[in-house]
């Protein structure tokens, strides 16, 4: 069974089952635009979809290619870089996250590997960049991080091997679902509070602006016949923005792996919105 090989913030793999009893039987097409960890994707693949998977995070998309791609150089890279981490002591290892997160290779195998790298080593394995586009999460205190697992790595390439990988906006990536197929939109988080914001995955912010023009998608996706399913924070700006367009939402509640708020791990509800009525209809 193919898992994430990346931890992501927002990792849906709680929901996945849910979310994957709600896709149409046939030979449809699944698009994942917001792909993060791809745990909705991963857990999906069982059912051997032919799936179209974005992410605005390049790194985050290249790094999903050379995982499918090149999956055995990329073991390769990754070994020594493994090997030397754990043979040092918390000082040495610190020293050498932060050797790696100060230098970019210059081709796309080595910076993949150093995304894996510094996921499974960072605080939290979080994604953040600063104003410039630098990875900028500290050092993380695990005691034995699992940076390279081969085997999951291979069953990943696997559960990839047919998949269209582009990094692109989501009003992009939604414009090549046709009707009969599915889409799965699995936003950064409208915030609950002013505080609790976590829109940091890329350089660019996800704010009100880009919540309203997901909807707009949405309702496009809708009038085109494709079926789709969304989830977000059960912030009432959001709550707001979907009601009243004949959508189902219903309110699941989730434990969540990665929360911006440090004692904020206790269960959260969520919205899951879908267009499926209306499409049927
Ligand atoms: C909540 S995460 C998805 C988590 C994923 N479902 C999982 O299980 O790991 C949201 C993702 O949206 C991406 N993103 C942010 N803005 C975007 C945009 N405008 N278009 C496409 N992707 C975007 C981020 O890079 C991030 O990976």
């Amino acid at each position: 069974m193919a898992a994430p090989f990346l931890k992501w913030a927002g990792g849906k793999k709680r929901l996945a089952s849910r979310i994957i009893a709600s896709i149409p039987a046939g030979g449809a097409t699944y698009h994942e635009p917001f792909l993060g960890g791809g745990a909705v994707f991963f857990a999906a693949q069982a059912s051997a979809l032919r799936a179209r998977l974005c992410d605005s995070n390049a790194e985050l998309i290249e790094c999903f290619g050379m995982v499918r791609d090149r999956t055995e150089d990329l073991i390769a890279r990754l070994e020594p870089m493994a090997r030397e981490y754990l043979a040092e002591d918390a000082d040495g290892r610190k020293r050498l996250y932060l050797e790696r997160r100060a230098a970019i290779p210059g081709d796309p195998l080595g910076r993949s590997a150093r995304l894996i790298f510094l996921n499974r080593t960072c605080y939290n394995g979080l994604y953040r960049v600063n104003a410039k586009g630098l990875f900028n999460v500290p050092h993380g205190r695990y005691l034995n991080p699992r940076i390279l697992d081969a085997s999951g790595l291979r069953t990943a390439a696997g559960a990839l091997a047919a998949t269209e990988l582009v990094s692109e906006d989501f009003e992009a990536a939604c414009a090549h679902a046709k009707a009969g197929d599915f889409v799965y939109l699995d936003p950064p988080y409208f915030p609950l509070t002013a505080t609790a914001r976590f829109t940091d995955y890329t350089t660019g912010e996800f704010g009100s602006a880009q919540h309203t023009r997901l909807r707009d998608v949405f309702e496009d996706l809708t009038g085109r016949g494709v079926a789709a399913m969304l989830s977000n924070s059960t912030a009432p700006y959001v709550e707001d923005l979907y009601s009243g367009h004949g959508y189902g939402i219903a309110r699941v509640t989730m434990s969540r792996a990665i929360n911006s708020v440090g004692a904020g791990r206790a269960p959260v509800a969520e919205l899951l919105i879908d267009n499926f009525e209306r499409v049927s209809g």
